[in-house]
């Protein structure tokens, strides 16, 4: 049974929420939250290379949050080394005993659903109902990997063990339901882990660990590792001590990450170009609700964001379409997460990369449906969804990931030019298609090439073991099993068949 997200319409959890956000956005008041790297059992309480976190939400009046201290070059040696030891013999505790354990730390992810939410609305800018989610789906994992782990040592003829030490290397715009994922799959493999948290979700990361120790897993089990991508692929990843990692980023840190350690088993989970095609076919309303909300909740910050728009030509040439498509998206109220009535946050980080340069400039077909503006001028992670309209085959934004809030809208002949223009992005993560014909359908399941498909509902949102997530292509580097299903966390064992032919 999933876990069930908070229904934010009871007045009951309108004011847990009101609590939340009142102690929340205020938390640098009374101190905020200082992590440090927690090594070998304990905290090392460096006072040198400390980083102050502030409210992406009010970052104009630098409201702090809390801060985090780098671990040293000795943190990061020594983190391999006690992983490698298991002073505490995780990897001696049977199956079921690994299994209780994460009961427990399931239920301290309950408990702390507020404190979650407002950690994440503070650090990482996100609306409350969409770490609420997050939360759900943590719990989902921590619930689900145990059993998954039961089922494949119960095959006939199979014996399995842990890898021994991975290190979980996740991203800012999941920051409780990723990194908890790895950790848990982690675990209830057997293996002893160190987290390495993205620089922009460190305070998070330190929070969900707090969960994992309360409930029994120890400081040695599981390792919190504030450290640069960089230096971990330096001086933690080459080292043979290390047998496994779980990335969840951009393709390019992944194949870095493979450079450095060319023999790592490597499971990660990289970027998307994903699209919804709406035929002609489509009830036209519900593929606008679906689509504005794939592209712009979490500001499109999502690997499954649908970032191309893929209208059959007369959906496209029709002007009220194309009006109604302006106008949902201007509706969007983006600001304050702590203004409940704000649907889109604040940004993460700074737009960069491929996302400001889709922000500067136009292609020579392309104009803006919706211009990208910012919601507070005073504050530039508080960029509003944008829409291009007329991108082509092969415009920069048809072929590369911007993971932010615009939307590019191409036009298809068909639906079978559609799916060539979704096919040739070179990734594979989502994929959705609105329309009401069967055979439309069946057509574009034939044929399109992705690892999550999404028939008339947002291309976001996977539900652990009802909808596994991964991709394929560029989407999906190293052995690529879908989170959320049942063969994950064979990646993280040693499986060993021992029938023999008579
Ligand atoms: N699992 C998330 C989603 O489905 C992406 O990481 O949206």
């Amino acid at each position: 049974t999933n876990e069930a997200d908070t229904d934010f319409v009871l007045p009951q959890n309108r004011k847990w929420a009101e609590a939340i956000r009142d102690k929340w956005m205020n938390i640098g008041e009374n101190g905020g939250i200082d992590a440090y790297p927690v090594i070998s059992g304990e905290e090392r309480k460096h006072q040198e290379n400390k980083h102050d976190v502030y409210d992406k939400s009010q970052y104009h009046e630098k409201k702090k949050v809390g801060s985090f201290a780098r671990a040293t070059l000795e943190d990061m040696q020594l983190a391999v080394q006690t992983a490698k030891e298991d002073p505490d013999g995780w990897r001696e505790l049977s199956q079921q005993q690994r299994q209780k354990v994460l009961m427990d730390v399931a239920e301290e992810f309950r408990k702390a659903r507020g404190e979650l939410i407002g950690i994440a609305a503070a650090e990482v800018g996100k609306v409350f109902s969409e770490t609420d989610v997050e939360v759900s789906e943590a719990i989902d994992f921590l619930n689900f990997y145990p059993y998954s782990v039961e089922k494949l040592s119960s095959l006939e003829g199979i014996s399995v063990t842990p890898k021994g030490v991975g290190v979980v290397i996740s991203p800012w715009n999941f920051p409780i339901a990723i990194p908890v994922g790895g950790v848990a799959a982690s675990l209830a493999a057997g293996n002893t882990v160190i987290l390495k948290p993205a620089e922009d979700a460190m305070l998070c990361a330190y929070m969900l660990c707090q969960c994992f120790w309360r409930a029994g897993v120890s400081k040695n089990t599981l390792q919190y590792l504030p450290a640069r991508g960089s230096e971990i692929s330096k001086y933690v990843i080459p080292d043979e001590n290390v047998d496994y990692v779980i990335f969840t980023g951009g393709e390019e840190s992944a194949y870095k990450i493979i450079e450095s350690r060319p023999d790592i088993a490597l499971s990660a989970e990289t970027g998307g170009k994903d699209a919804t095609i709406v035929t002609a076919m489509a009830d036209r309303d519900q593929a606008l609700k679906n689509v504005v909300v794939s592209a712009f909740h979490n500001s499109g910050q999502k690997c499954s964001a649908t970032s191309l728009l893929v209208l059959e030509k007369e959906l496209y040439d029709d002007p009220t379409y194309k009006q109604a498509i302006k106008e949902a998206v201007e509706s969007l109220e983006t600001g304050s997460v702590w203004d409940f009535k704000n649907r889109i946050g604040a940004l993460s980080n700074l737009p960069s990369g491929n996302l400001k340069k889709s922000l500067d400039y136009l292609d020579d077909t392309e104009e803006w449906l919706v211009q990208p503006k910012y919601a507070d001028e005073q504050n530039p992670y508080m960029l509003k969804p944008a829409v291009r309209w007329g991108t082509k085959k092969g415009d920069f934004c048809h072929m590369h990931e911007l993971f932010g809030p615009v939307l590019s809208v191409m036009c298809a002949e068909n639906l079978k030019d559609a799916v060539n223009i979704v096919n040739s992005t070179g990734y594979g993560l989502t994929s959705g298609i609105e329309t009401l014909d069967e055979r439309e359908i069946t057509y574009w399941k034939e044929n399109i090439i992705a690892g999550n498909l999404y028939i008339n509902r947002g291309t976001t949102g996977a539900i652990v073991l009802r909808q596994p997530f991964g991709g394929m292509r560029k989407s999906a580097i190293g052995s690529g099993k879908k989170a959320g299903g049942f063969n994950y966390v064979s990646q993280f064992m040693n499986i060993e068949c021992n029938t023999r032919r008579s």
